[in-house]
């Protein structure tokens, strides 16, 4: 049966049309709009996008920020904060009239590139995402770990310690809490710490351009960034310890992660070498499509 994907991120949803052997047959993306009942449209109307595509019906699942709470059937822990409290299975099964899967974005990308993507071949996979928000998922031989409350792998919600004496206090975070890692490793994250240091606002993607070109800020900010980047990852293989990491999101194009940001993994690293191979995403930014696609096929989680 033909599978349709969705990934529904802070600024864009992505969605997939996978044939019955699961060759990509369309690949869409939409800008997310403000406000619940207008992504719950846009979700509808993607998928209806993708449907006339398909020759058959197609089975939907959809990735999302947060996940739905096993026990009220509401989203919560989304960045997206209009979705939280949302019965949004509920909304898209009765808008569109069939069955719909939903799971965390991230967990979603860490089976996609863990079963077919850069982090194959390896048993202990953790993907992160770097993105509006910044989580992960904990994928042991294909299969996401959830967990007892559904948030197995949300690297993104723990404080981190900022070393700069000269820094303003810890953001705050959607969750309730201050300086979480959302708050230094997010697109967002990035560009407000250099508005600040700058006073001069910028997107992610120009404001890594400009480090080359003598832009002092720029450079501070990228330096910053990396340094809360090697303090976070190396947190996470102190825990687990994983064969791979693979990272996605938008954030994850940044190019001095493999070099600069591996070492600063390494210098904070309770081990004298770092030799977990930390990966690129290999099926796009945006391959929890393929996870979300494939809710319905194998176990996923
Ligand atoms: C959410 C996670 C999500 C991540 C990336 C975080 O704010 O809590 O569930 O995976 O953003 O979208």
């Amino acid at each position: 049966m033909a599978q349709i994907g969705i990934d529904l991120g802070g600024t864009k949803i992505e969605g997939v049309l996978l044939d019955a052997a699961g060759a990509v047959l369309a690949r869409r993306r939409v800008p997310t709009p403000a406000g619940y009942e207008a992504i719950v449209a846009a979700v509808a109307d993607l998928v209806g996008l993708l449907q006339v595509e398909a020759t058959r019906p197609a089975t939907v699942g959809v990735g999302i920020p947060g996940t739905v709470d096993a026990h009220s059937g509401r989203v919560k822990n989304a960045n997206t904060t209009s979705l939280i409290g949302q019965p949004l299975r509920a909304d898209l099964v009765a808008r569109l009239g069939q069955d719909v899967r939903i799971a965390n974005d991230a967990n979603c990308f860490a089976v996609a590139e863990a079963r077919a993507g850069a982090a194959q071949g390896h048993k202990l996979v953790f993907g992160i995402i770097l993105g509006t928000g910044v989580g992960g998922g904990l994928v042991v031989d294909g299969v996401a770990r959830t967990g007892p409350h559904g948030i197995a792998g949300e690297w993104g919600h723990s404080p981190l310690d900022d070393r700069d004496p000269e820094a303003p206090a810890a953001p705050p975070c959607y969750c309730g809490q201050r300086g979480c890692v959302e708050t230094r490793l997010s697109g967002p994250a990035f560009e407000r710490d250099y508005e600040r240091l700058a006073g001069t606002a910028r997107g992610a993607a120009e404001i890594l351009s400009r480090v080359e070109t003598g832009d002092r800020a720029a450079r501070r900010a990228l330096d910053r960034y990396l340094a809360f980047y090697g303090e976070g990852v190396a947190r996470l293989l102190h825990i687990l310890d994983p064969d791979a990491i693979v990272l996605g999101g938008g954030m994850s194009n940044n190019p001095y992660l493999p070099t600069l940001g591996r070492a600063a993994v390494e210098a904070v690293l309770f081990n004298a070498r770092l030799d977990t191979p930390i990966l690129r995403h290999a099926l796009g930014d945006s391959a929890g499509v393929f996870g979300a696609a494939w809710l319905w096929s194998e176990r996923v989680e």
